[in-house]
């Protein structure tokens, strides 16, 4: 067992796909993420796992590594629904959930926006400019840059989740200039076809930054250094004008 706690999550999952269905019975993603380099044991660390439902859950993974029988039907489990999903972070990391929850609220009208746009291209066009300014502006240059300027630095020795992220950064910016080129060139599924994608990719990013990466971060942060983070980004926000924020909040409440 003690081989498989010190194994990526992706490496034990292949040779045992019992065990991602256990995971994923207790809200541990793990068999759709990405990344998958991290161990078995700080799988459960980063997840936050209360310790009951971390022995239990660890009792039916070692179950399926040893080839014992697992007599309990998994998706009936009670315990699997005691994992409390709230998670509280501190200040600095609170302000980065905001913004994503702001970037959400677009992805959640993205089919709205796909629907005008294959209904009247011309008049939507303001529209999906602005869409598209708000991921270049909002998302991209206020939001990841905080996190690839400063965030991240905080990972020290942890490059792969760091370069997952990145690698999805990459992919955001390259369908914002899709759906600007789908405007040029008067291509209506074109747009609706980078919308839709970037759409899925920042849900998942999201959910990866706000479920598994901010917490993790935190966990391994002195409150000295969450201070420091602070202020970190009070200087990043305070070069962009004042009512960036309110701004960019009423253009995506106003759609
Ligand atoms: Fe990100
Ligand atoms: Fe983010």
């Amino acid at each position: 067992m003690d081989k498989y706690l010190n194994t990526a999550i992706k490496a034990v999952i292949t040779e045992f796909p019992k065990v991602g269905a256990i995971l994923n019975e207790y809200g541990i993603g793990c068999v759709t993420c990405g990344v998958g380099t991290c161990l078995l044991k700080d799988v459960i660390d980063i997840h936050n796992v209360p310790k009951a439902v971390e022995l239990e859950m660890m009792k039916k993974i070692e179950a399926v590594i040893n080839n014992l029988d697992v007599e309990e039907d998994i998706s009936s489990n009670e315990a699997a629904m005691q994992v409390p999903r709230e998670i509280s972070y501190s200040e600095p990391i609170q302000r980065l959930v905001d913004e994503h929850k702001l970037i959400l609220e677009l992805l959640d009208l993205v089919p709205v926006l796909c629907d005008k746009i294959n209904a009247d291209l011309e008049g939507s066009r303001e529209l999906v400019a602005l869409s598209a300014d708000f991921i270049r502006q909002f998302a991209d240059k206020f939001h990841h840059a905080k996190e690839e300027d400063i965030l991240f630095a905080y990972a020290k020795g942890n490059s792969d989740i760091i370069n997952v992220m990145l690698e999805d950064h990459k992919k955001g910016r390259y369908y914002a200039k899709s759906i600007l080129l789908g405007l040029d060139m008067e291509d209506a599924s074109f747009i609706t076809y980078s919308l839709k994608h970037y759409r899925e990719l920042l849900s998942e990013h999201i959910k990866k930054e706000n479920e598994i990466l901010y917490p993790w971060l935190e966990k391994g942060m002195s409150v000295e250094q969450l201070d420091e983070l602070q202020r970190e980004f009070d200087r990043a926000d305070s070069s962009f004008e004042s009512d960036f924020y309110s701004k960019w909040e009423s253009f995506v409440k106003n759609i």
